[in-house]
């Protein structure tokens, strides 16, 4: 069986690329789920109702955020309904949402978790704790467990994968906007990727106006940064094939598609 997941999509641009690519995406490696990254969606900034509809009808199973979660206030008044949300599951005790979920695929079930490193980023519960927490409540049902590991530090995301290898399917991360080159399987069968990298405005910073980005830069002085209108865009994402048996990964597998590596049907 296999996972998708598509990475961090960034305002309308990254979500155009999601309804162009996604079906093609589903259609060349038959993922049985599909996950989706929308921390970005709504202007760069968190997610609304209609956003999160648009990426199930374009096809997610799951939709994961991060910690720009709560800034479009609407989160608030839909979070409650939307089942296939997963918000990171070490905010403090009461905060809405749920940071696990359960999608039934032909007779399998998959968990998907959400996480958010603490290291340069706000203080949160211990995502090691609540991992080891989560992932034991997971496995009473199924052994193939998807961990989205928000974080900002290589060295964080590195320690989570190898607490949780042979434990879960697999540990991605998150919250860089980067892809990086190091995807691999833990020797105990945990496919592991430090950042699957953005989905969103190609000739940016991290997705956003690259004017502004460099304006805080050369300046310091505070800079409203904004999702580029037209241009350019990437989608990132990444492919794992399991074990259903074990929950153990097979294989990981990198996808950029973008004017300089072109999607190829086939
Ligand atoms: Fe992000
Ligand atoms: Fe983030």
């Amino acid at each position: 069986m296999k996972i998708l997941f598509t990475g961090d999509v960034v305002g309308a641009p990254g979500r155009d690329m999601i309804s162009q690519y996604l079906p093609m995406l589903k259609n060349k490696y038959r993922p049985d789920w599909t996950i989706v990254n929308g921390e970005n969606a709504a202007s760069g900034r968190g997610i609304t109702a209609k956003i999160y509809r648009q990426f199930l009808a374009d096809g997610a199973d799951a939709v994961t955020l991060g910690n720009h979660a709560w800034d479009n206030k609407d989160i608030f008044d839909f979070i409650d309904e939307a089942k296939a949300l997963v918000r990171p599951a070490n905010f403090p005790e009461g905060t809405p949402g749920s940071g696990l979920l359960f999608v039934k695929r032909a007779g399998i079930e998959a968990a998907i978790i959400n996480l958010q490193g603490r290291t340069f980023m706000p203080a949160l519960d211990c995502p090691f704790k609540k991992a080891e927490s989560l992932v034991a409540k997971a496995r009473e049902r199924t052994p193939v467990i998807f961990v989205d590991f928000h974080a900002e530090a290589t060295s964080e995301k590195q320690a989570l994968g190898w607490f949780l290898d042979g434990k879960v399917t697999a540990v991605i991360g998150t919250h860089t906007h980067v892809q990086t080159a190091d995807n691999r399987i833990l020797p105990k069968g945990t496919a592991y990727l430090s950042d699957v990298g953005m989905t969103g405005p190609y000739d940016s910073i991290l997705g956003m106006e690259k004017e502004a980005v460099l304006k805080k830069f050369i300046t310091g002085l505070p800079v409203r940064f904004e999702v580029p209108k037209s241009g350019r865009t990437q989608l990132s994402a990444c492919l794992i094939e399991i074990d259903k048996k074990t929950g153990t990964a097979k294989k990981i597998e990198r996808i950029l598609i973008n004017d300089d590596f072109p999607f190829i049907a086939e």
